[in-house]
């Protein structure tokens, strides 16, 4: 889907206009709002209370922040709900504290006309401000970077042209290397006619961004510009900085720096070129500045070519809606021989679309409320938006038709456990097996810590975890738990949780955090190495679940021996495999501060050295005789009302 921030205003009249009352104002104490460019999200948030809380909070404190510290640039977020927002605002440095309080405030109340957009930007001359509903505050340069010419001529072009390139090639090439990336300096225009003429120019980035960040921006900020020449001004706008010249003084004039000691110490041979080139000067100059003037014309990046376009690219996308009567014909009406599989939020169906593309169509078992709808709606685009090698792709829904449906990439090789438990047990080799427990690892890591609402899965197991057909694995079913109302999630395992996979203290007192699904996953590791099913007990292991019989091998130095005898000991080397199940153990341990994160689990897998000297705390077990055999549609909800069901914690070592 195409992103567009509608509204898009690149208002050249308005600011020229704007620029010559401000010629008869004068331009030293002014905020300098004139409006260069503005975006809002076609996208609104989710929660609209929880979005405006948190707007207002990320705005009152970059408020504070500008005024406490008369600093110039403030990020600010706040994550509360549903809605997270993300800001961040930078006023020209030659502002007095002043005026860039008053340049933020006029740009907080234009902003606040995107109404509920996700996402929005003003550019002022004075100031910017920017928010998000994810992180951007490294973001330089993006798709909608353009620049913004003044329709005067200057009247001795050439010479203006040469002093202005000049000018603006010291600043892309001088502020990333200044501290705070902010430079206004100005240049004597060299010519034959009468009266001096002079140039001045500011460059600055945004201050989270990195030093080549800051270059990279300020080269594209330089391409566009460029184009202006030889009119009387232009500026350059992006998302990590800002690039502007004209022929009045826009900055007072003890604000201009000497940035020629920036200048001397090129770093790479290009720059160096072009430094020399300049203090050649004269006809060389002119030589040059053509030159570097072809070079970005014809090296510009396409998405530099689309003009207007979005300038910020976080906001949330929508997902693709597909029609009832299509699915339902894709599926040959959800018959039975398309039926790929049943899981706790419903069943899934293998659906041919009309352009001949297979997909996964899971019809969601759910009630549906109107509440419930349009929680489905905002859920849905949250889910899809998530994106990850390791993570299965929402493609769409449909919520127009008797049921809801979610439609996901087709994984030909279907599910972990078939491969494990199933026909096609033994069919993986080792490498695959570890790849598939590093691959699970990172798709949940990036649930819990990277993606921007935390996603906790809650039903981790072998049936979710999906394979593609290089065998790399991609988690199924995340964050269709949420779509449950708060209370309901724990109390029925046929939703969150499946018998012998849940943390005790999700499945007993519904504690829910991410470190649930680090139990899982312990589990889910101990079943890929051992074959076994966590729930099942085998005939050979004297009645003991899997966890305990790990366990206890573990305690006796033995847990080599849990693993699966099919596989070919040839193909892996008993410290990692001890390592691996070490690793699981640890994830399943009893209390869930004591269990990794997932971003810890890989660093200890991919780590070399050895877990010796991590203590481990014996997992906690429910009690034997009030075992629930592993019928994974059987609700816990009874259980653990009607039979009480009695933690112990065996014995330590
Ligand atoms: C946020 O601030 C605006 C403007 O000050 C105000 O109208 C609105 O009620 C506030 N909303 C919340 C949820 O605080
Ligand atoms: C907000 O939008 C309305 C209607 O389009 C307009 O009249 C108003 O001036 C805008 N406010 C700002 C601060 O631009
Ligand atoms: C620059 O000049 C203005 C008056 O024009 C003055 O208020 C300000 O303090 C000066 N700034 C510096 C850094 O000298």
């Amino acid at each position: 889907m195409k992103q567009e921030y509608l509204g898009m205003v690149l208002p050249i009249t308005i600011s020229s206009i704007w620029w010559w009352s401000c010629l008869i104002r004068g331009v030293d104490a002014s905020p300098q709002i004139n409006l260069l460019n503005k975006g809002c999200s076609q996208y609104n948030a989710t929660n609209l209370l929880d979005f405006y809380t948190n707007l207002n909070a990320t705005f009152s404190d970059l408020k504070t922040q500008l005024n406490k510290n008369s600093t110039h640039f403030a990020t600010a977020q706040q994550a509360r709900g549903s809605d997270p927002v993300y800001a961040m605002v930078q006023c020209r440095n030659y502002l007095s504290a002043a005026d860039c309080a008053a340049c933020f405030a006029a740009a907080v109340s234009q902003i606040r006309n995107c109404s509920a957009a996700n996402g929005a930007r003003v550019i002022y001359d004075g100031c910017f401000l920017r928010y998000e509903s994810a992180g951007f505050f490294d973001q330089t340069t993006l798709p909608g970077n353009v620049g913004i010419c003044g329709n005067i001529t200057a009247s001795q072009a050439t010479a203006f042209s040469a002093a202005a390139g000049k000018l603006l090639v010291d600043l892309q090439l001088a502020t990333p290397k200044i501290n705070g990336f902010f430079a206004a300096t100005k240049n004597e225009v060299v010519s034959s006619g009468s009266g001096n003429e002079t140039v001045y120019g500011v460059a600055q980035c945004a201050e989270t961004v990195s030093k080549t960040g800051c270059q990279d921006c300020l080269n594209v900020a330089y391409a566009n510009i460029q184009s202006c020449l030889p009119d009387t001004d232009g500026r350059a706008v992006d998302a990590g900085c800002f690039l502007r010249y004209s022929s009045t003084s826009f900055f007072p004039d003890n604000q201009t720096m000497n940035i020629a000691s920036f200048l001397k110490t090129g770093g790479n041979s290009r720059k160096k070129a072009i430094i020399i080139g300049v203090v050649v000067g004269g006809v060389g100059l002119l030589i040059l500045i053509v030159g570097v003037f072809l070079y970005f014309k014809l090296s510009r990046k396409p998405e530099a070519a689309r003009r207007g376009d979005i300038l910020g690219a976080t906001e949330l996308q929508g997902p693709m809606n597909y029609k009832y009567k299509d699915l339902k014909s894709a599926t040959k009406n959800f018959s039975e021989e398309n039926k790929l599989g049943e899981g706790g939020f419903g069943d899934v169906y293998r659906g041919t679309l009309n352009n001949g593309k297979i997909v996964a169509v899971k019809k969601l078992a759910i009630l549906q409320s109107d509440r419930a709808k349009a929680n489905f709606v905002n859920e849905v685009k949250l889910i899809s938006n998530v994106h990850h090698r390791n993570l299965i792709r929402l493609l769409g829904c449909c919520s127009k038709g008797p049921e809801l449906l979610l439609i996901y990439e087709y994984m030909a090789n279907n599910s972990l456990d078939r491969f494990i438990f199933g026909p096609k047990r033994g069919s993986l080799n080792w490498k695959q097996l570890n790849d598939i427990i590093l691959g699970t690892a990172r798709g949940l890591a990036y649930l819990h810590e990277e993606f921007h609402v935390c996603i906790i899965h809650r039903d981790i197991k072998t049936s979710n975890i999906l394979l593609d057909d290089s065998f790399q694995p991609k988690i199924a079913d995340f964050g269709l738990a949420r779509l449950l109302p708060d209370d309901q999630t724990h109390l029925s395992t046929r939703f969150a949780g499946t018998l012998g996979y849940t943390a005790p203290e999700y499945a007993i007192h519904g504690q829910l955090s991410e470190k649930v699904d680090t139990y899982s996953y312990g589990v889910v590791v101990l079943e890929i190495i051992s074959g076994q099913k966590s729930s099942e007990i085998k005939s050979d292991a004297m009645g003991e679940f899997l966890l305990e019989k790990a366990w206890k091998l573990y305690e006796n130095g033995k847990h080599v021996e849990l693993v699966d005898p099919n596989l070919d000991p040839n193909e892996y080397k008993p410290e990692d495999v001890k390592k691996i199940i070490e690793i699981a153990l640890m994830c399943t341990q009893p209390s869930a501060a004591q269990r990794p994160t997932m971003s810890e689990v890989i660093v200890l897998l991919k780590s070399t050295s050895s877990l010796e000297n991590r203590a481990l705390t014996r997992p906690v077990f429910v009690d034997s005789d009030k075992r629930v055999k592993g019928d994974t549609s059987t609700s816990t909800a009874s259980s653990t009302s009607n039979a009480t069901v009695s933690v112990s914690q065996v014995s330590g070592r």
